[in-house]
């Protein structure tokens, strides 16, 4: 049987492309990835594709004369592999409304805070710099908005007094790195679905975000 398929779309490091290759290759995941597409041609994460043996495609945003000419481009590209969910993993390009039409529902993407809080970038030192007590990660399906869209799981980490944006960034990531592939894989089986108005799982509303916590999703 066919397996579902994915693209995965990076612009740097490439630590959670890793995380759903590594779920794929252990099998907690049954996917494909069709490709992975970087903005940035220095990229990381494009070696950590090439060594998997995953296609990669370069769209340098910078050879586009504007965002709209970009986004054509790329839905393109996403479009000839006919992927069933498009995943943004760290791609820093914001994109147009008609890309996320284009993919409404089959559109994901990680966030390093505990969304609404912290939209956009500089989401550690924000959390430091407010005091919070805890920060973290949440998996959302994209809407129009930067960093919109329901979510579907959040991880929480404590901030210690003593933590740099670096420290913190490094444990959020930890906790990226497996949120990330449970949400694809709950889409992918057809558990979870966003019908453009609310989620649901297994055919019930998903009234808040699902928690991770001790290595439990609650
Ligand atoms: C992650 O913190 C992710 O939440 C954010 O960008 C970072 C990407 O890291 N959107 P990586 O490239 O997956 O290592």
């Amino acid at each position: 049987m066919k397996k579902p398929s994915l693209v995965v779309l990076i612009s740097g490091s490439g630590s959670n492309l890793q995380a759903i290759i590594d779920a794929i290759n252990s099998q907690q995941l049954d996917a494909e990835i069709k490709a992975v597409i970087s903005n940035q041609v220095s990229a990381k994460g494009l070696d950590r594709a090439v060594s998997e043996n995953i296609t990669t495609h370069v769209i340098d945003h910078k050879h586009y004369p504007s965002r709209e000419l970009f986004d054509q481009e790329m839905i393109q590209v996403i479009d000839s592999l006919k992927p069933d969910l498009v995943v943004l993993a760290g791609f820093m390009r914001i994109l147009g409304d008609d890309f996320i039409d284009h993919y409404q529902h089959r559109l994901i993407n990680i966030h390093p805070s505990l969304l609404p809080r912290y939209k956009g970038l500089n989401t550690h030192q924000k959390a430091i710099d407010n005091k919070d007590k805890t920060h973290g990660a949440s998996v959302h399906y994209v809407g129009i908005e930067l960093d919109s869209g329901p979510v579907v799981i959040q991880a929480e980490v404590p901030v210690q007094a003593d933590d740099s944006a670096e420290t913190l960034a490094a444990r959020v990531l930890t906790l990226e790195h497996k949120i990330y592939p449970i949400a694809i894989k709950m889409h992918l089986d057809d558990r979870l679905k966003f019908d453009g108005q609310q989620l649901l799982l297994d055919n019930k509303p998903l009234m808040k975000p699902l928690r991770w916590n001790n290595d439990q999703l609650t």
